[in-house]
């Protein structure tokens, strides 16, 4: 089972903080204390993580990171969109991210659209531009399909 977990800004999200560290090597910091966290378990065990905050006219996700043993199960994808969910659901007219080069294809899956030739690569996600629905159109018989 995946279950899914918000630490509000300040709290102490202790084992997301040991993802974090275990994937960037660096674990809890001053940005914490701005940030919502959220933690997503994969079969009772703390699987992945991240973060949101608003600074200077958007929102910015950030330390998106799954176990590496657990990569490849859409625990990455899971987890970027519950932060957009939390974007989204304060209204967010503009997401912002900094990724590294070799996963910019992760984060375009969901929109995010590079910002100039930067290593890491900035990216960026208009609110407009959000689309959180998975819906598509496979299922010949679902009400959904449009054709
Ligand atoms: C990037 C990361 C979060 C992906 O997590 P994951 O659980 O392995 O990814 P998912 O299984 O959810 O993949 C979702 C989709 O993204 C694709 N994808 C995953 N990693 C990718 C990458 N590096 N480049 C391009 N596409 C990628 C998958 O193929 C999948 O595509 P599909 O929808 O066509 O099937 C994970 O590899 C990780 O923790 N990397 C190290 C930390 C890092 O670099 N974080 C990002 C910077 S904040």
């Amino acid at each position: 089972m995946v279950e899914g977990k918000w630490f509000q800004p300040g709290a102490d999200a202790a084992e997301a903080f040991a993802i974090r560290e275990k994937v960037f090597g660096r674990g809890q910091d001053a940005l914490d204390s701005e940030a919502w966290n959220v933690l997503v378990w994969f079969q009772g065990e703390p699987a992945a993580t991240g973060r949101i905050w608003w600074k200077e006219g958007a929102f910015w996700l950030g330390d998106i990171a799954v176990l590496p043993e657990l990569r490849g199960r859409r625990l990455g994808d899971l987890t970027l969109r519950l932060l957009l969910f939390k974007a989204e659901s304060h209204a967010a007219r503009l997401m912002r991210l900094v990724s590294p080069k070799d996963v910019t294809g992760f984060f375009a899956k969901l929109g995010f659209k590079p910002e100039g030739e930067a290593d890491p690569q900035p990216m960026m996600l208009r609110g407009e531009d959000l689309c959180l629905d998975t819906c598509k159109g496979c299922k010949k018989d679902c009400p959904n399909r449009k054709d």
